[in-house]
């Protein structure tokens, strides 16, 4: 086969930033996607209705003419947020799901989460009104080594928040372990997950062998070998709660390139076309789409797109090294290897 045709697909995570990095980066996305879960992770985060409201229109006004893109929105869950004015926002249809950072996991996380018993009234009002939980999984204690913070965050804070608060809708965010697998599978339909093209393609030695890579580094962090392979079997097994995240996150490229690395892969121009390269090397082409374009929308509850996207195979093509933005020039992430499949 090289030539496939999907529903378009949706991305379930993604960071379109702000200002003229958001302009800059968001013409990639809407090229391919028709929507996308929008983290709320800016400076200052995105926390109330009206801070939502003012980012979809920022959105919207940033998209290029004639683009066929709608932003999903999320709020960036604190300590303080209102439970009344996540219901009402949900209501609205203003905003798709909820973001729980732990307060210190990743870019801008600070005015996260410590004590999930300080969110338990939001959490029950979601659980309520059936608004999906986003979560950023790993734990923050300095004590737990980088590599399993994820597998400890199930067991000490998700797996205990979701007894807590049954019914909760929950999406397991860029997983990145067997552990995180096996949790995802023994759920009910409560539960879902998203995974990156970067966890599906690279393992930790793509951060760390020949020298220090720091366009590979994101979080959470890659893992071994076996981990990949457990996140490759799931997602081109058909498996329906899972979909496509990609957690494209630029980052201009001074911060990557620095003495302190920034986290984030920016993924989204060549997402689909390095998808397609894992599908098939699966011999799971067929269920390509399932994972792109039809799990996430059954998740949320949203049906999935009309409009179709094609992918075509050929010669290893040359993506852009990096994309212009009036922020500063953002590299383009590459698998390190050729890819053949792209959309045309
Ligand atoms: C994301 C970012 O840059 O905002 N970075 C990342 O490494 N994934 C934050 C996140 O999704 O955790
Ligand atoms: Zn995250
Ligand atoms: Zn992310």
């Amino acid at each position: 086969m090289d030539e496939i045709t999907l529903r378009r697909p949706d991305d379930w995570h993604l960071h379109l930033r702000d200002g003229a990095m958001l302009e800059g980066v968001l013409p990639a996305t809407a090229a391919h996607f028709a929507r996308a879960i929008v983290m709320p992770n800016l400076v200052p985060p995105v926390i109330t209705a009206e801070d939502a409201a003012a980012y979809r229109d920022r959105i919207i006004a940033a998209l290029p003419e004639g683009a066929a893109f709608e932003p999903l929105m999320t709020l960036y869950l604190t300590e303080d947020t209102d439970p009344g004015d996540v219901r009402a926002a949900a209501a609205s249809g203003l905003v798709t799901a909820v973001k729980l950072y732990p307060a210190g996991a990743t870019t801008n996380s600070a005015s996260g989460v410590r004590d999930m018993d300080r969110v338990r009234g939001v959490l029950e009002v979601m659980a309520e009104i059936g608004l999906p939980l986003c979560v950023h999984g790993e734990v923050t204690d300095r004590e737990i080594d980088i590599f399993d913070r994820e597998a400890v965050f199930i067991d000490r804070v998700l797996d205990p928040t979701r007894r807590a608060v049954p019914g909760l809708r929950v999406v397991m965010e860029h997983i990145t372990t067997a552990e995180a697998v096996a949790y995802l599978k023994a759920g009910d339909d409560s539960l879902g997950a998203t995974i990156t093209v970067q966890h599906l393609m690279l393992n930790r030695n793509a951060i760390l062998a020949g020298g220090l890579w720091p366009h590979n580094y994101c979080l959470p962090v890659l893992k071994r070998e076996r981990h990949r392979e457990a996140l490759v079997a799931l997602a081109t097994s058909g498996f329906e709660r899972v979909f496509l995240g990609t957690d494209s996150a630029p980052h201009p490229l001074h911060k990557k390139e620095a003495e302190c690395c920034a986290a984030g892969c920016f993924t989204a121009p060549v997402a689909l076309g390095c998808l397609a390269e894992v599908f098939e090397a699966e011999a799971a082409l067929d269920r390509l789409e399932a994972f792109t374009s039809l799990n996430g929308p059954r998740f949320y509850g949203l049906p999935p797109n009309d409009a179709r996207i094609t992918l075509q195979k050929g010669a290893p093509i040359a993506p852009p090294a990096r994309v212009e933005t009036g922020a500063g020039p953002v590299t383009v992430w590459s698998p390190g290897r050729d890819i053949h499949w792209q959309v045309v």
